[in-house]
């Protein structure tokens, strides 16, 4: 018997099939290996408005059905199509928000353990003029377990604390469907 720290190879399909129920919004991502190196995840549907700042590389394979990346970048914003059978390689810091409207929609993403004392980031800007509206850095040791906890403290902020400091207008909370409406009738050509 081999000493295989993670096993055997496993069937992918049958793992998206038995994992299927995870893979829904709002977040809806699995890890496959715990405890390794590389952190292995599967993306499924999402409803979110949240920026992911990553202190390290992320590597996407779009497998399945179509998603993309909103990239804010200093204020602005910008679309990265991850169009199915796509590969990609996102540099460090590259704050994004993966937007994965398609039920079906499946994305390989792999990335490191966080190096100590690297933090990443969860921000949440304005949908009329791209002004950060609220930033939280946090040591993430888990993909799966650490990030809830930061969008329940961003969702439980009072309205006052959610309004841009650039231009006035209040940041939705947990209504994404809102925020989302009105970046797209603010920035139509994006
Ligand atoms: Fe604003």
């Amino acid at each position: 018997m081999l000493n295989l720290k993670y096993g055997y190879p496993l069937n992918f399909q049958q793992w998206l099939d038995k994992n299927a129920h995870l893979l829904k919004p709002p977040v809806g991502n699995q890890q496959i290996w715990k405890n390794s190196d590389f952190m292995v995840t599967v993306l499924g549907s999402n409803q979110r408005t949240d920026f992911h700042d990553d202190p390290v590389e992320e590597y996407f394979y779009q497998f399945k059905g179509n998603a993309h990346l909103l990239v804010w970048d200093r204020g602005q914003y910008e679309r990265v199509h991850l169009k199915e059978g796509d590969m990609f390689l996102m540099a460090p810091h590259v704050i994004h928000s993966p937007q994965r409207p398609e039920i079906d929609s499946r994305c390989l993403v792999i990335e490191r353990v966080r190096p100590k004392g690297e933090s990443d980031a969860l921000q949440w800007s304005c949908a009329k003029c791209g002004t950060l509206v609220r930033r939280y850095e946090m040591q993430l040791t888990d993909i799966v377990t650490d990030l809830p906890p930061v969008y329940d403290q961003f969702y439980a902020t009072q309205e006052a604390e959610r309004v841009c400091p650039s231009c006035g207008e209040v940041h939705p909370g947990r209504d994404y469907k809102s925020w989302h409406a009105t970046l797209n009738a603010t920035f139509p050509n994006l």
